[in-house]
């Protein structure tokens, strides 16, 4: 069959790890989706910049327009960031009749329901995986796995940055600084590394999970943030002391017609299987009145992990392009909720 040509906008630390596991397991993508995937494009800010994998010099652009714009592109894997100029690609993409797969929890949690309205009007895709947890697949699970239940609430730890840095804090004393610098240097932080430790970014996480998940429209000043950077070390240790660990927690539950959603620095007792997530690793804790307890762990940041969800992404992409279907229309929000405690 006639090879898949992917135009990739950006070729970072996620970017980078895509063109790895499309190489490097192009034999097995091929055989799923029945076709050969061709990475024909790539944008980047700077053509000359030291890459740790070989790529042909032709293929890299710096202006995106000409990858949006290729009329040989059938996917637009977006993977550099942004939310203004990058919306414009992402919905001129749609236009053309492309399919997006995108990282992007920014653009998502802030025109979402935008870009998805475009997408199914043009009967394209628009997958976005790996814009919440990295490497979890909790958007698929939310969507497809939990259709048939009542979830009310969903509780987790969503940012990798601040997990790792809280976990050094806490297990060797490390310096709030030196370890952010170190989340920074691993590509975990955000180019803005405030939007972590702030607790914005685990906010536009809260808010697409609580979108999916209570299948409302969850807008991201629903949430009620604040981050770690008033942490200290004393903090942590005097929580220990209690039998406590800080993290970073992300609560959104739902009742009747309403929903709350929180992302706050969170004393969880060391006995809870939250309390023992470490490192970079998320974890998302997910009750439905019918199923009740699960959870799902995994890396939630880092090159591989968040390849592994932009990739699959891809390939679920390629097997509906290959069936004449698509999938997005399951992701529309349906139902009018409002923030408890809101009487607007
Ligand atoms: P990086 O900063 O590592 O990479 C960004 C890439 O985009 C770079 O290759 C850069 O080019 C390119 N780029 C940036 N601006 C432009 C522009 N205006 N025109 C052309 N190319 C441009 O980011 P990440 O890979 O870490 O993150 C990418 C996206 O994935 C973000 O939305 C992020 O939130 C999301 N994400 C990141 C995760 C992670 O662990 N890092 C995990 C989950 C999601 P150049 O290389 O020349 O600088
Ligand atoms: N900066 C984000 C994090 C990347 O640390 O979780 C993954 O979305």
């Amino acid at each position: 069959m006639k090879p898949v040509k992917v135009g990739l906008l950006g070729l970072g630390t996620v970017g980078t790890g895509v063109v790895r596991i499309v190489q490097g397991n192009q034999e097995d993508l091929s055989s799923q989706v029945g076709s050969p995937i061709i990475i024909e494009r790539i944008a980047v800010k700077s053509a000359d910049k030291p890459r740790s994998i070989e790529i042909d010099p032709a293929k890299l652009t710096t202006d995106p327009w000409e990858v949006i714009r290729d009329p040989e592109i059938d996917v637009i894997v977006e993977v550099m960031g942004g939310v203004e100029t990058t919306k414009g690609y992402i919905l001129e993409a749609l236009e053309r009749g492309k399919h997006i797969v995108t990282a992007n929890k920014d653009l998502m949690a802030l025109h979402g329901a935008e870009i998805l309205a475009k997408a199914q009007e043009k009967q394209c895709d628009v997958f976005y995986e790996a814009s919440v947890a990295g490497g979890i697949p909790i958007i698929r699970t939310l969507i497809e796995g939990f259709s048939s239940d009542r979830i009310v609430k969903i509780m987790g730890i969503v940012n990798g940055t601040t997990n790792y840095i809280l976990t050094k804090m806490s297990q060797e004393g490390a310096s709030y600084a030196d370890v952010l610098k170190e989340a920074q240097e691993l590509g975990y932080a955000e180019a803005d590394p405030t939007s972590d430790v702030e607790g914005l970014d685990a906010a536009r996480k809260m808010s697409i999970l609580g979108t999916l998940g209570f299948r409302t429209n969850v807008e991201l000043q629903d949430v009620s943030v604040s981050g770690i950077s008033q942490v200290s070390k004393e903090d942590i240790q005097f929580a220990k002391r209690l039998g406590y660990e800080i993290k970073l927690l992300g609560i959104a539950e739902s009742k009747n017609d309403e929903f709350s959603i929180s992302v706050q620095p969170t004393m969880i007792r060391a006995s809870h299987p939250i309390a023992s997530v470490n490192g970079v690793y998320n974890a998302v804790y997910v009750y439905g009145e019918a199923v009740g307890e699960t959870m799902f762990y995994g890396a939630g940041a880092g090159e591989m992990p968040t390849a592994t969800s932009v990739v699959a992404d891809l390939v679920a992409v390629i097997k509906n392009l290959r069936l004449g279907v698509n999938g997005l229309k399951q992701i529309v929000p349906y139902k009018q909720k409002k923030l408890t405690g809101d009487d607007h």
